[in-house]
């Protein structure tokens, strides 16, 4: 059965160690992630965008795919299904679908705007037990051939957010989704320290995980960061290993053309990152 991440975050953070949200993009995606989740005996959060959500043709659907998963691949180990970057329509769409959790993305509103809609979204999300996700300070990450540097949060805004009572806070600390530029300055690690200061036990979250050093990536952890976002290393590492299957030609050698086949390579190298991250996360044997 999916959980809120709201437990899990908790040991994560007191425990000062991560757990990982893993972006699924279908069947493929999905399965490998949880298999890892359960060899590892470790928490995950799958991450689903809006975008992720419609090509899966809607949220109703990742909801049964997953649920079905679930019991058929006997899965043990803490799961979270939650919506990342959502609108606040988006947010009400998963609550009623069946997700276990919700991150309301306000960060390009006023702040606030962003907080009337977070609050109203943690009245909604505390009836149903499930947990909520809320942003403060926007990640960067490359638009339309545009990268934008990320922003670093005011931590008096993460504070009055926290407040409200959401799960876990995303804060800016400089971070960028998708590959990060040559001249990329580094997490602030001042930022994140003043953010933690102020919010006390609040799981922090960091977006962007795909590139960040690993030195980083523990010292953020160091810092209050108790989930970790990754979705464009997966992405490269399945496209880069169903290259290398098409390169060789296997596609051409026998039954190579069945999709079973064809996609095992990309969903074989999903589960090595997965395993990688939650390793260095220190999610393993957490569940
Ligand atoms: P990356 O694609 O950079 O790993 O970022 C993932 C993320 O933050 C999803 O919200």
């Amino acid at each position: 059965m999916l959980v809120s991440a709201k437990e899990m975050l908790e040991k994560a953070k007191a425990g000062k160690y991560a757990v990982g949200q893993f972006n699924i993009n279908n069947l493929e995606w999905t399965k490998a992630v949880l298999a890892t989740a359960q060899e590892m005996n470790s928490p995950v959060i799958l991450g689903v965008s809006e975008g992720a959500g419609k090509y899966m043709t809607g949220f109703k659907t990742v909801v049964g795919m997953v649920n079905g998963m679930m019991e058929e691949m006997k899965i043990t180990v803490p799961v979270a299904l939650h919506l990342d970057h959502g609108t606040y329509e988006g947010c009400l769409k998963c609550v009623e679908a069946g997700f276990s959790s919700i991150m309301f993305d306000g960060s390009h509103y006023p702040i606030e705007e962003n907080v009337a809609k977070t609050r109203e979204l943690v009245d909604i999300c505390e009836k149903k037990g499930m947990s909520l996700e809320a942003e403060v300070g926007s990640i960067g990450g490359e638009e339309d051939g545009v990268v934008g540097a990320g922003e670093c949060a005011d931590p008096k805004e993460c504070k009055e957010i926290a407040d409200l009572g959401v799960t876990m806070l995303a804060a800016g600390i400089g971070n960028i989704h998708g590959k990060y530029p040559e001249n990329w300055k580094g997490l602030s690690f001042e930022t994140l320290a003043a953010v933690q200061e102020l919010t006390g036990d609040m799981p922090l979250v960091l977006h962007g995980g795909t590139g960040i050093p690993e030195d980083m990536i523990k010292k953020a952890i160091s810092l209050g960061v108790a989930k970790i976002n990754v979705n464009t290393e997966c992405q490269l590492s399945f496209a880069a290993a169903t290259r290398e299957y098409i390169e060789a030609g296997k596609d051409l050698q026998g039954k190579g053309f069945d999709p079973r086949k064809l996609l095992a390579p990309g969903a074989e190298a999903i589960k090595a990152t997965v395993k990688e991250k939650m390793e260095l996360f220190g999610s393993v044997n957490k569940a």
